[in-house]
């Protein structure tokens, strides 16, 4: 871990004013402030990335009853269980009484969540149900020290949430790509694997380099020999107006190919963003794999190969690509200052069976091994910006145009803060 030293004058009211000088110079990449500050960190945390809905998980992790996973935000921990009556909850992972965390294990099965500490027991929902010699306790209602639930939203399959008790609905915005996304059938989609890339940056790092493709050439030779991304709109148009114009009748599904754009400034409501395009793969490749040809089933309801990949996004944090044989999820989660969780997950048509219809290492090996480039170059990008002397320059402003409106929704939240 890099260590970043505390700044004694650093404060919300500056890095409000930071953020609004900021938006005045929109073109450039931020000042390093905006990676040191811990000012900045801890408002982010409560004011970016606890008021967005991020992915959690997928129901067929928690296929029965008393199945739970964890997920893990900054230092926070949610508790995401199916119950005795099969819903789904998301809970705080800290006890009622004096806050000890109630699940350890990161998933696993449990008839009760009981604390380690003084011994309170919740069930699956939440409820507190022991807390010894309290009951005679005056005043003291069990119903008061339910674990704190947090919102939650289960869209084909994926279950989002969002720590804003008040936080916007989110299935509207989804239902703007639920055409494009149900091709997929992800609700009945099998996670093949799932791996958590810890990398050793902040997470606007990692997330800027989701965001543009302009890297690609240089960084990911093997995804640049397939994906017509790493290109200018312009150079590559007329294959993907080939891929849009056969999309349909290959794929069967119709509006396959439909663009929506409702991310960062444009999203219907804060951190409620949604994404939909459809770019297309080069001359003769099918799907994101090794050599381009498909590494699973087809998912879905998908019928062929189209030559194109969906690519979306589902609030602020999280991206799919999706081939027509298995759709990958990017997550990325700040876990400290200078830390980000970059989660993959893959996804494989539900009946497909391992080692039979698909084999791991073959599925997995274009975006493990683009990930681990990328993690090379988002640690030597945060060791360059931590420099006292950077000085930001010019994104590119087709390349990097993504980048630049997460920036600017960015430093508007940032902007909007004051001082308590
Ligand atoms: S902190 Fe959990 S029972 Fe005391
Ligand atoms: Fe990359």
């Amino acid at each position: 871990m890099h260590v970043i030293a505390t700044d004694v004058s650093d404060t919300k009211d500056k890095m409000a004013r930071m953020a609004k000088e900021q938006l005045e110079k929109p073109g450039f990449a931020i000042d390093p402030y905006f990676y040191r500050s811990h000012v900045t960190y801890q408002s982010e945390l409560e004011h970016i990335v606890f008021k967005s809905w991020l992915y959690a998980g997928h129901i067929s992790q928690i296929p029965n009853k008393g199945d739970y996973f964890l997920v893990d935000i900054g230092e926070d921990s949610i508790i995401v269980c199916r119950d005795r009556k099969e819903q789904i909850h998301a809970m705080h992972n800290m006890c009622r009484h004096r806050g000890a965390r109630v699940c350890e294990e990161s998933s696993g099965n449990k008839r009760t969540f009981s604390c380690p500490y003084h011994g309170w027991g919740y069930g699956l929902d939440g409820k507190l149900k022991a807390a010894r010699d309290m009951r005679d306790v005056e005043g003291f209602d069990f119903d008061d020290y339910g674990l704190l639930h947090v919102r939650m939203e289960i869209f084909q399959g994926m279950i989002f949430i969002n720590c804003d008790p008040d936080a916007p609905d989110f299935q509207k915005p989804l239902s703007k790509i639920s055409r494009q996304l149900g091709a997929y059938d992800l609700e009945n989609a099998k996670v093949a694997e799932a791996k958590t890339y810890k990398i050793d940056a902040n997470w606007k790092l990692c997330l800027e380099n989701y965001l543009e493709c302009y890297h690609c050439a240089s960084s990911h030779r093997h995804y640049a020999k397939l994906h017509t991304l790493e290109a200018l709109a312009h150079k590559v148009k007329p294959i993907n107006e080939a891929m849009w114009g056969r999309a349909e009748e290959i794929t069967g599904v119709e509006g396959i190919a439909d663009e929506f754009y409702g991310y960062y400034n444009d999203s219907s409501a804060f951190g409620a963003c949604s994404y939909h395009s459809r770019y297309a793969l080069y001359e003769g490749y099918q799907s994101g794999s090794k050599d381009g040809t498909p590494v699973a089933p087809l998912m879905g309801n998908m019928k062929g190969y189209d030559g194109g990949a969906g690519d979306f996004q589902l609030g602020p944090l999280t991206f799919m690509l999706n081939y027509p044989d298995h759709c990958v999820l990017y997550r990325f989660i700040p876990r400290s200052l200078t830390q980000t969780d970059m989660e993959l997950v893959w996804f494989v048509n539900g009946d497909a069976e391992e080692g039979v219809d698909y084999q791991k290492e073959d599925l997995t090996w274009l975006w493990h091994f683009t990930s681990l480039e990328d993690e090379f170059i988002i640690m030597r990008n945060s060791a360059g910006v931590n420099s006292h002397f950077f000085q930001p320059g010019p994104y590119h402003p087709e390349h990097e145009s993504t980048c630049m409106e997460f920036i600017s929704w960015y430093l508007k939240a940032l902007s909007k803060i004051k001082s308590s």
